[in-house]
C-alpha cells in the first residue's frame, strides 16, 4: 500500500501528515507495509525541506519533518499510489486535472474522508502560530481514522 499526501506547496500540511503518519504507522508496526509520501500541486518549494514554523510545532509534538523536501505531484503518482489524499478542494480540483482515466490511485478529499467536522485543512503559511497547532490536530485525527482504515485492508 502507498498514501501520498498533496497540498499547495508541500512545506506545512503535506509534509506534516507525512510525518504524522510515519509516526503513527511505526506505533501499529506497519510500517514494513505502507509507504507515505508527500507532493505539492505547486512547483516553488521543490527541494526545500518544510517550513520552519511547521517543523517546530511538529517537533514540539513528537514528529521530526527534517529529512522531508518539496517535490511537485506528477501524473505518475496516479500510478505509483494506491490512495491520494488532497488538503483542500483547491489541491482536489487541480489533481483531478491531472489524473490520468487509467490510473491506479483513489483520489479524495483527506479529512472528509474520515468525517471531521471540517472538511479542508486551512493552508497555515500566511496566518500565526495557532494555524500550525490546528493544522497538526486535524492531522492527528484523520490520520489516526487513516490508520485503522488501512489496519482494516491489510
Ligand atoms: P502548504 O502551504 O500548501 O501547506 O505547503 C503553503 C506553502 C507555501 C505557499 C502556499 C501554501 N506559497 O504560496 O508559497
Amino acid at each position: 500500500m502507498r498514501v501520498l499526501f498533496v497540498c499547495l506547496g508541500n512545506i506545512c500540511r503535506s509534509p506534516a501528515a507525512e510525518g504524522i503518519l510515519r509516526q503513527k504507522l511505526r506505533k501499529a508496526g506497519l510500517s514494513a507495509q505502507i509507504e507515505v509520501d508527500s507532493a505539492g500541486t505547486g512547483d516553488w518549494h521543490v527541494g526545500n525541506p518544510p517550513d520552519s514554523r511547521m517543523r517546530s510545532a511538529a517537533q514540539a509534538r513528537g514528529y521530526d519533518l527534517s529529512g522531508l523536501r518539496g517535490r511537485q505531484v506528477s501524473t505518475a503518482d496516479f500510478a505509483a499510489f494506491d490512495l491520494i489524499l488532497a488538503m483542500d478542494n483547491s489541491n482536489l480540483s487541480n489533481l483531478a486535472k491531472v489524473q490520468p482515466a487509467n490510473g491506479r490511485a483513489e483520489l479524495d478529499l483527506f479529512l472528509r474522508r474520515y468525517g471531521l467536522a471540517v472538511e479542508q485543512v486551512p493552508d497555515p503559511y500566511y496566518g500565526g502560530d495557532d494555524g500550525f497547532e490546528n493544522v497538526l490536530d486535524l492531522l492527528e485525527q484523520a490520520c489516526d481514522a487513516l490508520v485503522a482504515e488501512l489496519e482494516g485492508r491489510l
